[in-house]
């Protein structure tokens, strides 16, 4: 079947304009399709499973037998361009343009200052924009939903719903206005005249939505379903055969001629396994058209659903009829309607079927427990006739398997109604509230006999709980035939815990917390049953406790900003909250990031081929067959490397391909090169290295102390004398913590393309990196030429947070090899998996300490040691270690302070830099010890805080004097912004009252050191021209990453030219322009470029002087003008000398930074004790950040680096297999804090009344500090669990490393369940615990990044 033949010919829609398409290839997906053949960049790839939104769009379709057209949100980069026949896609350019008319959606997102770096930004434009086809009017519940499968890394996603939030229409929008009045529309409150409070954004200057201005649907395709005979189609690509068959009978032939092929419905099970796991499928068969798939009906025992629906339909179905039949009749319905209402994504949803659900059989499947339960059944048919077959045990026949015959077809599934005195729930719990497989997901049915509590039938039936779903056969039997009372449930638990068993090898790990969740779960279920009985007035017994789920309201937020003065001209854009000045062309999708750049002429693709072995010499190399392959060019190794083969760093070096030895899985070994990226895919699997592993590889903090593994240098600091200090305290205690590592998750994943310019070997480098010098330089030092023939060229990254500096220098220098070798342009995009594996990323942390305090509370001594897991190679790692000892204080004046700190070498992925640069772990260890502290001492920790916070002048442990008096503020505008006391009552009170749901309250404050404390690197330069129509190009040093620097310089260069920002230009940052440039990192950006901006058009303002003068009158334009005939230069560099920072560890003294940004944070949380699920309730954030710039972009980069923490200290965990491959590589393990993760109010107040001497107009840094006030809610998360414990007698200090996940929260409450649940140790390997047995059974090959089962 994979000889080519001649196909149909594709007619798809897009953007209103008829695409055919003569040789359509079944493997192509819509995204791909659309980027490299249409050239409609504007939808972007971002992890090509489904998993992120970064590449929606919508699809209409018509439907003939209803004669409606329908639209809905699909990630294309899961949709075969062969299943698009007859459809109209509409993508981010197709709905408005900067050229033409920007969309609402676009608009509103942009001016809500909803983008950042902007590459997720045309996804979620368009995930709204097909939300409001379908509804016009929305709630902010379909907002969410519709955004739950969007993720954003940079914004917090607070300014995304608020500029949608403008759609909605609900009266009750925002509580604080009260009657008719809806601050959504723009309307104030009476009590707080809108004039005073400035705001982020006008919703008054919006632009109105007007549904009948939107793109019609193609009347060709209406007139093609209506009037052609359907006929059957098929495509035929370089290896498979698409067959999209028109009718049942034909559908079957087809299956019964290829019983293995599979049907292609929505794609999300094949697709994801298509790409991932490397299985071929030469034959694809496509049901789509047959309608017998998609009928629906109805008989008095229930209803008959096609097994083609989607499970959005079936979700509209369900919530029709639950409407029009009695409650009792429905309990089946709507445990499936609450199950579909957090099943993957909106899009995945839209497209994935019923009969796919169920046929894919995943073992987290989250409907087949529920239909199971419910008793329903399907109907099947093949070449052999129909049968009807229940969905029960015999039907899940095990991982992936049902009991369906290769040739059989699921036609529709039977859904019944429930009957009187009958219960159904379904239950799940997963790592993220929404878009996430489930970690264990049930459904539970029970029925009572008339009037009785005498259980007559009961199913339950678990997904998570092994190969496949599997019925608790056995606990149903202890209860049928029993009242459901305290005893049978009692004897129901043990058996439960006995029945289902994970030996501690499972894939998916938690096993423990896995086998609990099955007994918390069934406990809810016990309470919702009890609750219908008593309801039912079956039973008087006095309820445990009403279990209601977490809040989920989502309230208005605050941003409290300053006015700037009322003297201030209304050109100068300094102090006033402005766009993005890309807002636009990301939400248009116009931005260009690097791979949005078209191919040149004869252009290669580089794909890499890294180790698969922790720990080995390399014995041979084989790259014979891989240069057989269609397509590929050739294969670079490090022999093709004409200068420097190795990066050096703290006299260590980093091979840039490896030779004779690995030392991690992942390490790049040699990369191929061939025309297309489907190719180079293919030749890069076809490389065969042999391996001898070498012995004891080291993967744990713990491993590498044993065996004295680390990068020197190790560093110490002491202040005061703390030996001594020990022996005068009151109390002495010691504790650890854990951090966990984080991946930077940048939505562009690494991206560069190398030109060749043809002579006097010359390159033009497009990369996206957060230095472009250090590119350059790496690529000259590689191929041993000049920098000066090195251009490195950067419009804008998607996303960075310090991940694309060392790293991307050496993906660069590998680049350019293959450049240079074949003198053709080269480019190198890493999909997600590839760049997870690869690039490393945050250092996990060990961090142990000895605290001797005093009973008032004073903490006299500390003494701290740090370990950083710094992975293989030295990267950065020793100069995070340093930045740990430097905060080591916090806000803490510790008379007494040592601190040891070491980088340690193990055999995994080299960690690098990442937002806050080791801060945020080596502050989370100072908080914990103070925790600690307050527990010790039965007092609450705000106050153990505030005795020993830094108070008047100040010096530092490092000795830097500093003054703490807007520290103070912050803490005291904190606790006083967020009501702090009455809420930590109101919370101690809530403990009192609810057993199973405590919540949790925490206040914290963060000292941030900015600049860099290697002092050359505080430096910046800029080159700013003026032409002669009076535009003014701007060039710095800075490269834009979404941080907003060069909306910052635009509002600095318009201060000092005095002209409005509409003036000013900036294109990109390049080493031609502006050369020998430092790193935009440090939360040091704005500080040293501005103020090199700021020189360079202070020097031109000085030039236009004399012409100034004479003509006062004059307009910009004709001062220019002028300035050119008299022969003035209207061109000029900026340079900014800054502070000559410095530490030196010999003496333990310096000035490392210019000054500090302060912050506190409030967070309150509400746990799901028996889950460990939680949600924030409330956050409230001051932070001192001088004189804001730009409140907008500020408050962006305070919310979007909080978020970050969020996600590094409660959600986002890195797993490892036992011979140290990542196993989370893609957003399908790996997760980030989505909408869903927002706290439900989030309020954002800049200390008002602060001035900076050290920094540009007033300002300070802000991108990195307010990371750590994530923290916040795992301490808050702490406290709600110290309080579960406290009601299971457990009381004081305890152990709680990050990130506080469900599992780790759940296991520390230590309910009667988790007690029950013999505690083995922990039994998932990662990388800082003790190495125990997960098999490396489910991922098995290392190029398979994503997998949708059991580590979800
Ligand atoms: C990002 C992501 C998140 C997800 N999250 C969840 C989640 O939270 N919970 C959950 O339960 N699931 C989740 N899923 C899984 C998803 O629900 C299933 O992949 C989907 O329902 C399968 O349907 P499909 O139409 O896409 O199947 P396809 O991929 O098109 O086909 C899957 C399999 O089903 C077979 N098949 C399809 N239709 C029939 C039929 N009529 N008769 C016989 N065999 C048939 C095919 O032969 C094929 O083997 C997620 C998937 C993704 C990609
Ligand atoms: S790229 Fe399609 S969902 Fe991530
Ligand atoms: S703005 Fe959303 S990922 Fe950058």
């Amino acid at each position: 079947m994979s000889a080519k033949t001649e196909g149909d010919t594709l007619c798809v829609f897009i953007n209103g304009k008829k695409v055919t398409e003569n040789h359509a290839d079944p493997e192509t997906m819509l995204v791909s399709f659309l980027r490299e053949k249409l050239r409609l960049t504007g939808t972007k790839s971002s992890c090509g499973g489904g998993g992120c939104g970064a590449c929606t769009v919508m699809v209409s379709r018509y439907q003939p037998a209803t004669k409606t057209i329908i639209h809905y949100s699909a990630n294309s980069c899961l949709l075969p361009l062969c299943q698009l026949h007859g459809a109209a896609v509409t993508t981010v350019e197709g709905i408005g343009s900067s050229k033409t008319r920007i969309h609402p959606v676009q608009e509103r997102i942009a001016k809500a200052h909803g983008s950042q770096c902007g590459f997720c930004t045309p996804g979620m434009v368009m995930s709204v924009y097909a939300l409001l086809r379908n509804k016009p009017q929305l709630t902010i519940e379909d907002l969410t939903q519709a955004l739950a499968g969007n993720l954003c890394r940079c914004t917090g996603y607070r300014p995304i719903v608020d500029g949608c939030r403008t759609f909605c229409q609900e009266a009750n929008c925002c509580r604080s206005n009260g009657g008719t009045n809806c601050c959504l529309n723009g309307e104030t409150n009476p009590d707080q005249p809108e004039d005073e409070k400035p705001q982020l954004f006008d919703k008054e200057e919006l632009l109105p939505l007007d549904p009948t201005q939107e793109l019609i649907f193609p009347p060709e395709l209406i007139l093609m379903a209506q009037t052609s005979k359907p006929q059957t189609l098929r495509f035929y690509g370089e290896r498979m055969t698409w067959v999209s068959p028109v009718s049942l009978e034909e559908l079957v032939q087809i299956r019964t001629r290829y019983p293995g092929a599979p049907l292609v419905m929505g794609n999300t099970n094949i697709g994801p396994d298509i790409k991932f796991k490397g299985v071929l499928h030469p034959m694809i068969i496509s049901p789509s058209r047959v309608q017998e798939l998609f009928e629906v009906s109805q008989t008095p025992q229930g209803v008959w659903v096609g097994a083609g629906s989607s499970l959005s339909e079936v979700r509209s179905l369900l919530e029709r009829l639950v409407l029009q039949f009695p409650e009792e009749k429905t309990e089946l319905f709507r445990a499936l309607i609450q199950q579909l209402g957090t099943l993957g994504s909106q899009q995945i949803r839209n497209v994935a079927s019923l009969g796919g659900n169920i046929a894919s059989a995943s073992p987290n499947s989250d409907l087949n427990p529920v239909l199971a339960a419910g008793n329903c059944r399907v109907s099947i048919i093949s070449s052999g006739g129909r049968r009807e077959v229940p969905l029960n045990q015999d039907f899940f026949v095990g991982f992936g398997k049902t009991a369906l015959k290769p040739e059989e077809i699921l036609i529709s599934v039977f859904i019944p109604f429930s009957r009187k005195g009958e219960f159904v729930h379904a239950l799940r719990h997963a790592p993220r509230k929404e878009a996430s497989f489930a970690t264990v997901t049930t459904g539970m049915r029970v029925y009572f006999s008339e009037g009785s509590r005498v259980v007559q039938d009961v199913s339950l039936y678990f997904g998570g709980m092994g190969p496949t779903t599997v019925s608790a056969d056995k606990t149903c039997k202890t209860i049928v035939g029993r009242p459901w009372d305290d005893q049978t449930l009692g004897r129901a638990y043990d058996v439960l815990l006995e029945e289902l068993v994970l030996p501690p090898s499972a894939p998916g790990g938690k096993t423990d917390f896995r086998r609990s969740l099955t007994l918390s779960l069934f406990f809810k279920f016990n309470l919702g049953v009890l609750q219908k009985l008593r309801e039912m007035n079956v039973i008087r017994d006095e309820l445990p406790e009403t279990f209601l789920p977490l809040p989920s309201d989502l309230q208005p937020s605050l941003q409290e900003f300053q006015h700037v003065s009322k003297d201030q001209s209304n050109q100068d854009a300094v102090g006033r909250p402005m766009m993005h000045r890309s807002a636009i062309s990301h939400a248009t999708g116009e931005a260009v990031y690097c791979d949005d750049i078209p191919k040149t002429d004869g252009e290669l693709f580089l794909v890499l081929v890294t180790s698969s072995r922790a720990h080995a010499e390399i014995t041979a190399l084989d790259v014979s067959e891989a240069l057989t392959l269609p397509g590929v060019v050739d294969v670079i190794t490090a022999k093709d490397v004409p200068g420097k083969k190795a990066r050096s760093m703290f006299g260590y070096e980093e091979e840039l391909l490896a030779v004779k030895e690995v030392s991690c899985v992942g390490q790049m070994v040699c990369a191929v090169l061939a025309d297309t990226k489907v190719h180079a895919k293919r030749g890069a699997a076809a490389v065969k290295i042999t391996y001898k592993d070498l012995p004891d590889p080291v993967f744990t903090i713990e491993d590498a102390i044993e065996k004295s593994s680390y990068f020197e240098p190790q560093r110490r600091i002491e202040k005061g004398n703390v030996t001594e200090a020990f022996k005068s305290v009151d109390q002495v205690h010691e504790g650890a913590i854990r951090i966990g590592g984080q991946e930077h998750f940048y939505m562009e994943t690494q991206s560069m393309l190398v030109v060749p310019v043809g002579e006097e070997t010359e390159f033009n480098v497009y990369v996206s990196t957060q230095w472009p010098t250090l590119i350059q330089e790496a690529i000259a030092e590689t191929l041993d030429i000049q920098s000066s023939r090195v251009t490195c060229h950067v419009k804008r990254l998607g996303g960075a947070f310090g991940g694309k500096v060392i790293k991307t220098s050496i993906l660069a220098s590998i680049t350019s090899v293959a450049a240079w070798k074949t003198n053709r342009a080269v480019r190198c995009v890493l999909e997600r998996g590839e760049d997870m594996l690869i690039t490393g990323g945050r250092h996990p942390v060990l961090g142990k300490y000895k605290v001797g305090f005093m009973t008032d509370g004073r903490i006299v001594a500390a003494d701290f040691h740090y370990y950083a897991n710094a992975g293989c190679f030295v990267d950065e790692s020793v100069l995070i270690s340093e930045k740990i000892l430097l905060h080591l204080d916090n806000a803490y004046d510790i008379p007494n302070l040592r601190g040891f700190s070491v980088a340690c070498r193990t055999n995994l992925p080299s960690n690098t830099a990442f937002r806050g640069f080791g801060v945020p772990q080596g502050v989370l260890v100072v908080e914990n010890m103070i925790n600690d502290v307050a527990m010790a001492l039965g007092r609450p920790a705000d106050q153990i805080r505030e005795i020993n916070m830094y108070t008047g002048p100040s010096v530092t442990h490092y000795k830097f004097e500093f003054s703490p008096d807007n520290l103070q503020c912050c803490w005291e505008e904190c606790k006083l912004k967020s009501e702090y006391d009455i809420r930590r009552e109101a919370v101690d009170q809530f403990n009192q009252q609810n057993r199973w749901k405590k919540r949790g309250i925490s206040i914290i404050p963060i000292k941030y050191g900015i600049a860099f404390a290697e002092g050359y690197l505080n430096q910046a330069a800029a080159l700013v021209h003026i032409y002669k129509d009076g535009s003014v190009l701007v060039s710095h040093g800075g490269t834009e990453m979404g941080q907003g620097i060069h909306t910052k310089m635009q509002q600095v260069a318009s201060r000092e030219l005095h002209i409005p920002t509409t003036k000013i230009y900036i294109s990109e940052t390049s080493t031609n322009t502006v050369p020998n440039t430092c790193p935009s990192a440090a939360s040091f950006g704005t500080d040293a470029n501005g103020m090199a901006v700021k020189n360079a058009c202070e020097i031109l303002y000085q030039r236009l002087e004399p012409i100034r003068l004479k003509n006062p009158k004059g307009s910009w334009e004709s001062w220019v003008k002028e300035a050119f005939f008299e022969k003035i230069s209207l061109s000029s560099t900026g340079f900014y000398r800054g502070h000559d920072l410095y530490m030196d560890w010999d003496k333990m003294k310096g000035q490392p930074y210019s000054y500090f940004t302060f912050g506190v944070c409030c967070s309150e949380v509400e746990l799901d004790c028996l889950t460990g699920d939680y949600r924030t309730v409330r956050t409230d954030i001051v932070v001192d950040i001088g004189r804001s710039l730009n409140p907008s972009v500020d408050i962006g980069q305070i919310e979007g680096a909080f978020t970050q923490g969020l996600g590094l200290y409660t959600l986002e965990e890195l797993k490892y297999s036992p011979t140290g491959l990542l196993y989370t590589r893609g957003p399908s393990q790996y997760k980030i804090p989505a909408v869903c993760d927002m706290p439900l109010q989030f309020n954002v107040y800049l200390l008002s009344d602060s001035n900076n001497p050290h920094a540009i107009y007033s300002s300070k840094g802000i991108g990195e500090p307010t990371l750590f006030l994530g923290s916040s809610i795992f301490f808050a998360i702490k406290d709600a669990v110290a309080a579960a414990r406290s009601d299971s007698g457990l009381m004081g200090p305890f152990t709680f490393d990050s990130p506080a996940t469900p599992e780790r929260a759940c296991l520390a409450c230590s309910s009667p369940f988790i007690q029950k649940v013999i505690i083995h140790s922990v039994k998932m390997f990662s990388f800082f615990c003790t190495k125990t047995a997960v098999q490396d059974v489910f991922r098995p090959k290392i190029s398979g990044p994503e997998d949708n089962d059991l580590l979800g």
